[in-house]
């Protein structure tokens, strides 16, 4: 079982974790949770609006040194799936579809229901230290209703959110080990089968021009690049390079 550092308010569990591991190097899989996160990073320099009592927001500390920065993307991977199948034994049966969309947002029903914001730093061609950064809305008002919904085990004390850490703790360890074992192909395998779209049609734009295009989409490659089908031809893409419609 992982360290849990509860506080009660922080501006960002990311930025507390990042700034733990400047200062003493926790042991790995230590965890950061809060009550009130108020002024959340979102991917792309975003913001990630925290309610409380019915949101989830944790930051965990791994060193995966043995992982090559080309690969980074597998801490997306085994993250996302670690989510997924946490979330997927939350939700009653039947009450909707949970996909991964590329690159690492959890949706339930086609709507987000949470946010993966990793933060690196590397030595040399690998990395030395990873803030795995989780946002979930789980809440039941009016507002969250539209993400989906879970089942009783929803947050609202700060013992209900402790419980829920070391739940998505036991998750995050299995698919760390899968990773840490070099099981790169069965991550890439359970990946692709929980991934939004693969295989199928999508219409997206090149942030450039604004031109829509109707593709297939073929998944990720190990750079964690889309691959998407345009004719005979297969494009990539970053996050950076795409608009979905
Ligand atoms: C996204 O934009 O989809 C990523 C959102 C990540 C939000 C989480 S909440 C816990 C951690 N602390 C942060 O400041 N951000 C991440």
């Amino acid at each position: 079982m992982s360290t849990i550092i509860f506080i009660n308010e922080v501006d960002s569990t990311n930025s507390y974790a990042t700034n733990l591991i400047k200062q003493y190097k926790p042991v790995e899989g230590t965890v950061v949770i809060t009550a009130n996160q108020t002024s959340g990073k979102g991917m792309m320099g975003t913001r990630w609006v925290f309610q409380p009592q019915k949101s989830f927001a944790a930051s965990w500390i791994f060193y995966p040194d043995f992982l090559r920065i080309n690969s980074a993307f597998y801490l997306y991977i085994f993250s996302s799936l670690a989510v997924h199948d946490f979330l997927s034994e939350k939700m009653d049966d039947g009450l909707g579809e949970l996909k991964i969309k590329w690159p690492n947002d959890i949706l339930i029903n086609n709507k987000k229901i949470c946010g993966i914001l990793i933060e690196n730093t590397f030595k040399s061609v690998k990395i030395k230290s990873s803030v795995i950064g989780i946002g979930i809305n789980v809440g039941y008002s009016e507002k969250f209703r539209e993400f989906g919904s879970l089942n009783k085990e929803i947050l609202i004390t700060n013992a209900d959110l402790k419980k829920f850490a070391q739940e998505l703790d036991d998750k995050l360890r299995y698919y760390y080990s899968l990773l840490k074992n070099n099981k790169t192909d069965d991550l890439n395998k359970m990946y692709h089968q929980k991934l939004k779209d693969f295989n199928s049609s999508i219409v997206f734009s090149e942030n450039a021009n604004g031109i829509l295009i109707h593709g297939i989409q073929r998944g990720v490659d190990d750079s964690g690049r889309l691959k998407i089908q345009v004719g005979e031809n297969i494009k990539y893409y970053s996050t950076k390079e795409i608009k979905f419609l």
